[in-house]
């Protein structure tokens, strides 16, 4: 399935074992920095719809919400309290210091 990329932030703004909150156009994500590598996925949490980024807590691969301290796999999207709450999970590419996370053309948030 075709997929495009869009600006998010600059590469600066996502430190290593940092997260961040971007709008970008209609979408808000949640892009993680663990160890160089970087992440986006869908945030709001899809629990009960609180921000990953700016509540929860991020120890490797893995954000914890800061609401009801559920844990998701920010590589994968896997949520390891119950399979049917899993993130959305978008490509990630930088280019000359700037972030962009791919959306697929059919994307609906
Ligand atoms: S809102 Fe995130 S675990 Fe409940």
């Amino acid at each position: 399935m075709p997929y495009y990329f869009l600006e998010a932030c600059p590469v600066d703004d996502v430190p290593e074992g940092g997260k961040r909150r971007v709008q970008i156009e209609d979408y808000t994500v949640a892009i993680y920095n663990v160890g160089g590598v970087l992440y986006a996925s869908g945030d709001p949490c899809p629990h009960e719809r609180v921000s990953l980024a700016d509540g929860g807590t991020l120890n490797g691969e893995v954000i914890t919400c800061g609401a009801h301290r559920w844990d998701f796999n920010v590589r994968t999207g896997e949520c390891y309290e119950d399979k049917g709450f899993c993130l959305k999970t978008h490509p990630v590419g930088r280019k000359d210091g700037v972030i962009y996370v791919g959306f697929w053309t059919d994307e609906e948030e």
